[in-house]
């Protein structure tokens, strides 16, 4: 496992768009996973901004999207389709055949059949749940779990209904399993945000517990974990 430390958020963003970009640059029919929620819309930003200023080509490339809710239309504006389309498709003018979305109709064997198709995941993006979770995979999923339907918790809902307005927050979600996301050859996790802290020290603190997913990626050969200082604030580096 790799850690950076960088001294502000901006920093931390930056991290990782280019990690994300440097490797788009050399290998553009990479395969990439995206996560949505607050902590990635600056990431969207940057890389949009910097390729907006330094074209790659990117019409190569393929993505697959982390999860999405169910029970609501997959272009209401609260859907990680129309999250993605909004910052990342129509500000580069991407196809949309570029992207798999979690198919909310057809459920995750399907969409695990796709990933495989594609060669894998060559690069998986993720954040991190107040709870410690990964995608969608609340406290008590499986190492082994696969794409699937999922109910999300209380502490998810909280965290997330402001999205919705004063309009009903769907419970249930299809997210790539745990076992599905340790499938991806390269994982970067960016945290950011006190409220990411108690995760984040949990999850240096222990491994392969159930309490807490991201706790299984410590066992992936190639995971990186960027942090801004307020996620960092709560843990202590013996060096
Ligand atoms: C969301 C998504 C995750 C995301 C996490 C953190 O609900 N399912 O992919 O990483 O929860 O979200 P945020 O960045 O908004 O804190």
């Amino acid at each position: 496992m790799r850690i950076i430390l960088s001294k502000s958020t901006e920093e931390a963003v930056d991290a990782v768009t280019t990690i994300i970009l440097d490797k788009l640059a050399s290998r553009p029919s990479m395969v990439l996973g995206l996560a949505t929620g607050r902590t990635m819309e600056p990431v969207y930003a940057e890389w949009v901004s910097k390729v907006r200023a330094n074209p790659i080509k990117m019409d190569k490339a393929f993505f697959f999207m982390l999860d999405e809710y169910l029970g609501i239309d997959e272009n209401h504006p609260s859907s990680f389709k129309s999250y993605i389309k909004d910052r990342l498709i129509h500000p580069l003018n991407l196809a949309e055949s570029q992207f798999a979305f979690p198919p909310i109709h057809l459920g995750g064997e399907y969409y695990e059949r796709l990933i495989k198709e594609a060669g894998g995941i060559d690069l998986q993006l993720l954040g991190i749940g107040v709870n410690g979770h990964i995608g969608f995979n609340e406290p008590g999923s499986s190492v082994k779990s696969r794409t699937r339907e999922v109910e999300l918790t209380p502490e998810t809902m909280e965290a997330n209904k402001s999205h919705f307005g004063a309009g009903k927050m769907p419970s249930k979600a299809l997210s790539m399993g745990i076992g599905s996301i340790l499938e991806g050859k390269e994982l970067l996790m960016l945290a950011t945000g006190k409220s990411k802290a108690t995760a984040i020290k949990y999850l240096l603190n222990h491994h392969d517990d159930e309490s807490c997913p991201a706790t299984f990626l410590k066992s992936h050969p190639h995971f990186t974990l960027v942090l801004d200082p307020d996620a960092a604030c709560r843990i202590s580096l013996n060096i």
